[in-house]
Order: structure tokens, then sequence, then C-alpha cells
């Protein structure tokens, strides 16, 4: 019989997504591009600070992206985003960028930044964030 109930996601956080660098994501050297990199971390800074608020979230800052190596055409890109600090409507959530070789299996952390998201109503002001994610397992 199917089930017309979703299990409850409410406490789900963070943000991890796998993607493959295609030619049409690289520049002129054959490597990740870094606009498209940006693009997917704050499409990862996005989930994660939404997920935590529960609540509309715009971006209000990007802080430090470090690109530690390039990443090239063909190799896989791995997105992790979490909540590092949580203020009244504000919050600070750390992406990095992992790149991995499809055959060698080889991983290196590519690019990390920060970014400030911030909770806002349907005029796009700030509002408080009321909403708190319970432990997965409240036995840790
Ligand atoms: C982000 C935005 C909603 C802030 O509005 P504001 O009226 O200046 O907000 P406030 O000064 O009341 O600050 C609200 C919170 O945001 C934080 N904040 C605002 N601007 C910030 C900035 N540039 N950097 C870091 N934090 C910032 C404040 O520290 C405060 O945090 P707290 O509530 O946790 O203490 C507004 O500047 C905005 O709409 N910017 C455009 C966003 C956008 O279009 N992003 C791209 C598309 S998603």
């Amino acid at each position: 019989m199917a089930q017309d109930v979703l299990a409850d996601t409410s406490t789900e956080t963070g943000a991890r997504f796998t993607e493959m660098v295609f030619p049409e994501q690289a520049n002129h050297y054959g490597t990740l591009f870094g606009g498209h990199a940006l693009s997917l971390m704050g499409k990862a800074a996005f989930i994660a600070a939404t997920r935590r608020a529960r609540a509309p979230v715009v971006m209000a800052r990007s802080d430090k992206v470090e690109f530690h190596v390039p990443v090239r055409v063909g190799e896989l890109i791995e997105l992790a985003a979490h909540v590092a600090r949580v203020g009244r409507s504000s919050m600070t959530v750390v992406v990095e960028v992992t790149s991995e070789g499809l055959v060698s299996g080889r991983r290196r952390l590519a690019v990390r930044g920060s970014f400030e998201m911030v909770a806002v109503d349907a005029e796009g002001r700030p509002v408080p964030i009321t909403h708190s994610t319970p432990c997965k397992d409240s036995s840790t």
C-alpha cells in the first residue's frame, strides 16, 4: 500500500550535494569557473539556512572565499554546508567544496567560504529566527 504521509524531515539540517564538472562550467583553462563555484556555494548556503530557520532567507554577505586547488573538468565536486552561528535574524553558513577524481577517488578541499544569511518576512524585512532544530538522536 502506498504511503501518503511523508516522513517528517523537520530535523534535517545543512546541505550536501554532488555535481559533475562539465566543460560548460569550466573556464578557458579547463578548470571549474570560480563564478560557477560561487553560485553553487550560494545555493548550498541558501538551503542550509532555510532549513535552519524554516523561513525565507536572503544572502547579506559572502566572506573570505578561498580557492585552494583548481578542479578539473570531469571531476566531481561535493558541496557541504552547515550553519555555524545563529543570531537574532542572521546565520553564518560555512560551505566547503571537495573535489573528487571519479576514477582515482582522490579527494581534496578545493574551495571554502562563509555566507551571512538573513531570515526575512514577505516584504524582505529581517525577522527573528524562532525555529529550533532538535537533535536527531536525543541519546547523544
Ligand atoms: C540582508 C537585509 C535583509 C538586511 O536588512 P537590514 O534592514 O539592513 O537588516 P538589519 O540591519 O536590521 O540587520 C538584520 C540582521 O542582518 C545582519 N546583517 C545585515 N547586513 C549584514 C551584512 N552586510 N553582513 C552581515 N550581516 C548583516 C545584521 O547583523 C542583523 O543580524 P542579527 O539579527 O542576527 O543581529 C537587506 O540588506 C537586504 O535585503 N539585502 C539584499 C539581499 C539580497 O538581495 N541578496 C541576494 C539575493 S538572496
